[in-house]
This record gives structure tokens, C-alpha cells and sequence, in this order.
């Protein structure tokens, strides 16, 4: 099998690298290990920052989010019984999120690929990625019980952290930087209307709480646990209890219950593995970095990673020029550590750390007065929050 772009992985990455490409003209080959099923039924965060808004349309992608997603002009933080909205477009000069599941971001491109694109293979594992420094890079990949191989002018890694591409980058000019989180979420979804109309992150010496949505009849929430829990062991009123708790408010806000549906614990880290590129293989979306998802910033990251690797293709096509996919991973790495320092903040600010001091409690509530005072401060988390334009 032969192509120019070989893709591994049909996360959004690989999934809306595709499609870019296609648009542009531009012959690809996606290979995802899991089957269609999987891959449109995995739970992810789901806000959508302005740029990912912008760019699913120009994609010819949006018609469904477009109809179906939520805008959202602000958030409010929760701190001490009180309540903050930060109001986005206002602090921002007029950007804003939309609130759609990064699975229906999935199922939207998945179709769009089928009807019109190139191969799209399940139940394909990429075994190795060969060759990075040649100009015909390969993947060798199982298909249907089979080995194969790819041939490829270019690979892109776009298999998630535990992915093989990574491998592609040699020993000794990879560097990786970690930080693993000592708690984790508790994310549930369940059937009762939102109880706010925006996201809602929370405070609390109990620990973080978040209120979230997927739509107007199902909402989404989480709660800060120690990293090694089992979903198991929370009942159901516990975690109505607990939310309630650390989201309680001095005015008459109420929390809605509703049956639960699904509970499932997310570990908290930060990881970057640099250089991003090495010859003809890059990397993409979260083979490349994972960011705690307290800034929401997952899904964000791997759009732009695959935007700046489309648009260097297209100009090397057009050009002939190779100096953007030379900039590829220093272009990347750029927005990427903005968005590690950012989900680190806001990580920090709102998480209490077993063996919390007073003195980190003050600390916390120093930086919430400070966002709640200073336009300065407020305006730095909306323009962190919403993302920068993509270059
Ligand atoms: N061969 C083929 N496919 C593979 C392989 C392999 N060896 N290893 C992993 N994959 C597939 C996985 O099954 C998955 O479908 O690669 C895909 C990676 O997708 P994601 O994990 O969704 O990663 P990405 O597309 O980078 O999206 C980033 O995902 O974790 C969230 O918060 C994150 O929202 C962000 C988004
Ligand atoms: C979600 O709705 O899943 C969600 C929202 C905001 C976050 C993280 C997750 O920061």
C-alpha cells in the first residue's frame, strides 16, 4: 500500500488531519487499532475553543456542531460560597467556546471520511513506524489478521499517549517532561438538565468539583479523588452529596439530580515529549503531549498541531519550500507549553493536594481574588481559556 500522508490513529488528530488534507488535495491512509464502535463511544472533554470552532467549518465539518453544540460566552469560578462569572467575548474582544463532545466531533468526521475520502482501516494496528530519516518512510501495521506495510512520503504519529510513533524519534535527541498529579476525576454523565447555564469550577477545602454539559438534558460533572480510585466504590447519592457540598453557594442555587449513566476516573498529567518531528515522521495531539483537563485544552491542542502540519504540507506542495514542516515541532511546541502552563494553573489553583498547608490555601484564594479584581488577571484567563489564534 502506498500514500503521502500515512496517519496513525483516528482520534480528532488524525481524523481531522484527514480530512484537511483531503481538502487540499492531498492523499492519505488512516490507520486505527480499535473498531468504529470504540473510537465513537470513548467520553472526552468537550469544549471547543473559538480557533477549533473556526477551523471544523472552514473543514466543511461543522454542520452538526453548528445545529446541535452549545455556544458559551463565559464560566463562573466557585471559591469560599461565592460565585464568579468571567465573561469571555468581553474580555476577549469578542471570542468565545462552544460547548459539542469531542465523540461527536468523532462520529461527524468519521462519516465525512467515509463518504469522501481516503481509506479509513479499523481494527489496523501499526506495529512500527521505519525509516523517519529516509524520504519513504513505512509503517508496518496488522489489518484483518495480516501484516502489511505503508509506504509513505510522510507519517504522522496521531495515536494518543501510548502510541508507536513516538518510537520513530530516536533515544538520544528525544526529551520527555512529566508531571503526574497526586489525585484524579471522577467523571459522571447523567440524565437531568445542567444546573447552571455555563461551566462551573469549584474550590473547595473538599477538593475540585466541575459542572459541565453535553446538552440541554444531560449533564456532565466531576469531582477531584485520590489517583488511585474505583469508580465502583462511589454510589450514586454519595456523588450527588459531594457535589452538592463543593458546589454550595451563599444564594439559592440548587444542584439537579438524575440517574447517573455512566462513572468512570481520569489520572491527572502533564507530558511533552520533544522534538515533535524527526525527518519525515511528526507527531500529533496527545502522542506528542497530554495537559490535565482542567484547562480543556486536549482536544484544542491536537487541532492545532494538525493545522500547522497541513498548512506546511500544502506549502511545501505549492512552494516548494520545507520551511514550516522544518518549524513543525517549534511552532507546536510554543502553543503547547502555553496551554501545560495554563492547565497547570488552573490545575493548582482549584485542586487541594493531599497534604494541602494553610499557607497553599491562602495562595489559592490569593490568585482567585486577583482574577476576580484585576481585569488584568480575569483577561489572561479568558484569553488562555478561549485560545489564541492559530498561526
Ligand atoms: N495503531 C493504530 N492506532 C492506534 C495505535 C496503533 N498502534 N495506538 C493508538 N491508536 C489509536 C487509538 O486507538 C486512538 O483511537 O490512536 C488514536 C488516538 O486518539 P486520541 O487518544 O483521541 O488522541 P488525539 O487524536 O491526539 O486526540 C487528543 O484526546 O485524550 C484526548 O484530551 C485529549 O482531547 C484530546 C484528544
Ligand atoms: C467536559 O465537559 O468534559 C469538560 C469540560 C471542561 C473541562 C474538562 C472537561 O475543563
Amino acid at each position: 500500500m502506498r500514500t503521502t500522508v500515512g496517519i496513525i490513529g483516528a482520534g480528532p488528530a488524525g481524523l481531522l488531519l484527514a480530512r484537511l488534507l483531503h481538502n487540499a488535495g492531498i492523499d492519505s491512509v488512516v490507520l486505527e487499532t480499535r473498531d468504529r464502535a470504540y473510537v465513537e463511544q470513548r467520553q472526552r472533554a468537550g469544549i471547543l475553543e473559538q480557533g477549533t470552532v473556526d477551523v471544523l467549518r472552514e473543514a466543511g465539518a461543522a454542520a452538526r456542531m453548528d445545529r446541535e453544540g452549545i455556544p458559551h460566552d463565559g464560566i463562573e469560578l466557585r471559591f469560599d460560597r461565592r460565585r464568579h462569572r468571567v465573561d469571555f467575548p468581553a474580555l476577549t474582544g469578542g471570542r468565545s467556546v462552544m460547548v459539542y463532545a469531542q465523540t461527536e466531533v468523532c462520529k461527524d468526521l468519521i462519516a465525512l471520511q467515509l463518504a469522501a475520502g481516503g481509506p479509513l482501516l479499523f481494527e489496523a494496528e501499526a506495529l512500527a513506524v521505519e525509516g523517519a530519516g529516509t524520504e519513504q518512510p513505512r509503517v508496518r501495521f496488522r489489518h484483518q489478521g495480516r501484516e502489511d506495510v505503508l509506504e509513505c512520503d510522510y507519517v504522522v504519529g496521531c495515536d494518543g499517549s501510548w502510541g508507536v510513533a513516538r518510537k520513530a524519534v530516536p533515544a538520544d535527541v528525544s526529551r520527555v517532561f512529566e508531571r503526574t498529579y497526586p489525585y484524579g476525576w471522577l467523571g459522571i454523565l447523567a440524565d437531568v438538565p445542567p444546573s447552571h447555564d455555563e461551566l462551573v469550577y469549584a474550590r473547595h477545602d473538599r477538593g475540585f468539583a466541575l459542572l459541565s454539559m453535553r446538552s440541554p438534558t444531560v449533564t456532565r460533572a466531576y469531582l477531584q479523588v485520590p489517583a488511585d480510585t474505583d469508580a465502583a466504590d462511589w454510589g450514586d447519592e454519595e456523588i450527588w452529596d459531594e457535589l452538592d457540598r463543593r458546589l454550595e453557594t451563599d444564594d439559592a442555587w440548587t444542584l439537579k439530580r438524575g440517574p447517573i449513566t455512566a462513572k468512570s476516573v481520569t489520572p491527572m498529567r502533564s507530558h511533552v515529549h520533544e522534538p515533535m518531528r524527526h525527518g519525515r515522521v511528526f507527531l500529533a495531539g496527545d502522542a506528542a503531549h497530554i495537559v490535565p483537563p482542567t484547562g480543556a485544552k486536549g482536544l484544542n491542542l491536537a487541532v492545532g498541531d494538525v493545522v500547522t502540519f497541513a498548512r506546511a504540507l500544502v506549502e511545501r506542495r505549492d512552494t516548494g519550500s520545507d520551511a514550516r514542516l522544518e518549524a513543525y515541532s517549534a511552532t507546536c511546541l510554543r502553543r503547547v507549553w502555553q496551554a501545560e502552563r495554563f492547565s497547570y494553573a488552573m490545575t493548582t489553583m482549584l485542586h487541594r493536594a493531599p497534604g494541602a498547608t494553610p499557607f497553599d490555601d491562602r495562595i489559592q484564594f490569593a490568585q482567585l481574588d486577583r482574577i476576580t479584581t484585576a481585569r488584568s488577571a480575569e483577561a489572561d484567563l479568558a484569553e488562555s481559556y478561549t485560545g489564541f489564534p492559530l498561526d
